[in-house]
């Protein structure tokens, strides 16, 4: 079984993946609803929220853990490798090869949470992959606030507006390739695409997710259970908007700081 977590709802993104892959995947997705954003938070601060996040699946014994959630990825992997025995895999290293293969003219949009931004995660794997690439990051801070509210339809003129603010530097940077670093983003994907016509979009819940089945670390084990740090009412209600399909499976309340 599986242990996927967020800041949010923005890790039903890889869970969306992940079930298209393994309709049956054993999974315990959490989703830290309570405490998100985590992206505008210091380092310290979301390494503790991770920690707790992890030691939370870990006591549900399972096999292995995805980190659906790009500012935790760039911020505490280190530390959860340290405290876990079990794989844990966070979202960076899978979206960044995916991009370098998918640019054609070499030039890279990432935008992202202002943690992940500032950590220069993804702009330092992809160099990493092919020092030829250029690069080009935003943070979007406001996008997280909008996506958590339900606000993400390309027709909404809050979401369009916000999307064409943050958006334009890269416009005019000629980007052909851009990472949606925080798995909150594809649900934002029309938004976004509209602003940037013609970019390719890459989705880090999606390629983490192959990523995980590419590994074996799938398997067909009993369906998804849901938990989070705050309303379950919330959760259900909008959970289905972002897994495309209505939610099959339990939702449990967690109080996260006991972990
Ligand atoms: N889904 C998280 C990410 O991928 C959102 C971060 C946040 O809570 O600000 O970065």
């Amino acid at each position: 079984m599986i242990g996927v977590f967020d800041s949010g709802m923005g890790g039903l993104t890889a869970v969306k993946e992940i079930l298209k892959l393994k309709p049956d995947a054993g999974l315990i997705f959490f989703g830290d609803t309570g405490r998100v954003p985590y992206g505008t938070r210091s380092r310290e601060t979301i390494i503790n929220y991770a920690l707790q996040d992890a030691r939370f699946l870990a006591s549900k014994r399972v096999d292995a853990i995805l980190v659906a959630c790009g500012t935790v990825s760039s911020t505490a992997m280190p530390e959860l490798k340290k405290m876990l025995d079990i794989p844990v895999l966070g979202v960076v290293e899978a979206t960044a090869e995916a991009a370098v293969k998918a640019t054609k003219n070499g030039r890279v949009g990432v935008i992202g949470t202002p943690a992940t931004v500032n950590s220069g995660s993804y702009v330092n794997y992809i160099n990493a992959v092919d020092p030829s690439i250029e690069t080009f990051s935003q943070a979007c801070p406001l996008f997280v606030p909008l996506v958590e509210e339900g606000l993400f339809s390309a027709d909404c003129d809050i979401t369009r507006l916000t999307a064409e603010h943050y958006l334009a530097r890269l416009r005019e940077k000629e980007i052909d390739t851009l990472i949606l670093g925080c798995t909150h983003y594809p649900v934002m994907a029309e938004a976004i695409g509209r602003a940037l016509p013609g970019v390719t979009l890459i989705n880090s819940g999606a390629e983490s997710a192959r990523r995980l089945s590419d590994m074996g670390l799938l398997k067909d084990s009993g369906g998804a259970e849901y938990f989070v740090s705050d309303s379950t009412e919330h959760f259900a209600g909008l959970a289905s908007r972002f897994l495309g399909m209505p939610l099959n499976g339990r939702v449990g309340y967690v109080e996260i700081d006991k972990y």
